[in-house]
């Protein structure tokens, strides 16, 4: 890889001290005008010593992203060895199902870039253009190591043009089915939100799956593609409400993920709305609220906790004794402590035992912002 060299201020050279794999734009200094998107810089304190490697990216808030701490250059040997730490630490995962998260991003050492794997299908998603190269990289060296038969490019939902997806080897399949334990999962890679599911709630699922839910109600609120109604179906509900804004994730659940129809009801409806109309005799014993991020930036995080404490106050009391209740919250830009506060304010006099449920191996966190999903369960 061909580098550029930079001499980073004072306060990079900290943040580069502490790890952190991000370098925001306000801290670059002007020589940085003449660096392109893709350049690999190696980032020099005032004593020409170097510190890390890192990719840049022009015009954009993280205006660099750290690829390799130290004194000697990230090369595709180094990559590749890289990349094998990575696949070593999911090797557990691979017993249990046959979806998981190949890479994950900065976490992982390897910035803007993701791969999930569903069987025999691969899904690479590049958080910005500066790193297509290194992601298209990965995924070549992924096909073989992992012989998929199939590799798709996804674009992530922030990038300009959402959805585009290109195939890099193979036929798209339409549908790609995966195990997971005791669940067969569908997988709609080409319509579906992130790389086609949420494997990142694989944690839940199997809590729920582990419960002994004969006979139960289940509220899914937010359930894009029944997967956690699935969960709770194979724990033994009796009755499992999806409600999800997206007609099309819910025509999906009702075709894929359920085994005994008759206990399902679908409902296609804004759910901040919805709730109100809720009738108040409709009791459940599990409610489950994930709603989407809603805070892409800091500003938004008091109008999207302000909404998560008014649909917890809302469903509360169509929650039945001895209930539970389950609450998520995807975006890093709410912080575990914000979200813990909110949630314990709005349920723990009537729900008083917290449980957090932890990240699963192949969604390591890496640093303070990889920490964006948390998943806590009332009771
Ligand atoms: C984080 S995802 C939920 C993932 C889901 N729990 C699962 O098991 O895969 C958020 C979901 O909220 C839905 N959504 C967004 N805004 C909504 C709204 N106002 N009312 C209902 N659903 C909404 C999206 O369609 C998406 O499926």
């Amino acid at each position: 890889m061909k580098t550029r060299r930079y001499q980073v201020k004072k306060e990079v050279e900290t943040i580069l001290k502490h790890g952190h794999p991000w370098i925001f734009k306000s801290h670059l200094s002007s020589a940085s005008s003449v660096f392109k998107s893709g350049d690999c810089l190696a980032l020099m304190n005032a004593a020409n010593e170097v510190l890390a490697y890192g990719i840049f990216e022009k015009d954009a808030l993280i205006a660099i992203r750290i690829i390799k701490f130290g004194k000697t250059p990230p090369d595709a040997e180094w990559l590749k060895s890289k990349l094998k730490k990575c696949l070593l630490k999911r090797e557990n995962i691979k017993n249990f199902t046959e979806g998981y998260r190949a890479i994950h991003g900065e976490n992982d050492g390897f910035p803007g870039v993701v791969f999930d794997v569903y069987h025999k299908t691969g899904v690479l998603q590049t958080y910005v253009p500066s790193v297509d190269s290194i992601g298209r990289y990965l995924a070549k060296v992924l096909q073989k190591e992992l012989q998929l038969e199939t590799v798709i490019w996804k674009a992530p939902s922030r990038r300009k043009k959402p959805g585009v997806t290109r195939i890099l080897y193979g036929s798209h399949p339409k549908v790609q089915w995966m195990r997971e334990g005791k669940l067969k999962v569908a997988v709609d890679i080409g319509e579906g939100q992130k790389s086609g599911t949420f494997l990142d709630l694989r944690g839940l699922r199997k809590f729920l799956a582990l419960q002994n839910l004969k006979g139960k109600r289940v509220l899914n609120l937010f359930s894009y593609t029944g997967t956690l109604g699935l969960a709770a179906e194979v724990a033994g509900a009796s009755e499992i409400w999806n409600v999800d804004i997206s007609k099309g994730a819910l025509k999906f659940s009702e075709t894929h993920h359920s085994l005994d129809k008759k206990k399902y009801r679908y409902v296609a409806a804004d759910i901040f709305h919805w709730v109100e109309s809720l009738p108040p005799f409709e009791k459940f014993d599990v409610i489950i609220v994930d709603p989407p991020s809603m805070a892409s930036d800091a500003k938004q995080v008091p109008v999207a906790l302000k909404a998560y404490a008014k649909i917890y106050r809302r469903v509360l009391p169509h929650l039945k004794h001895k209930g539970m209740m389950i609450v998520c919250c995807c975006t890093s830009r709410i912080s575990r402590a914000k979200f813990t506060e909110v949630a314990k304010k709005s349920l723990s006099s009537t729900l008083p035992k917290m449980k957090s449920l932890p990240s699963e191996d192949d969604h390591p966190v890496g640093f303070p912002e990889g920490d964006y999903l948390k998943m806590f369960v009332f009771s």
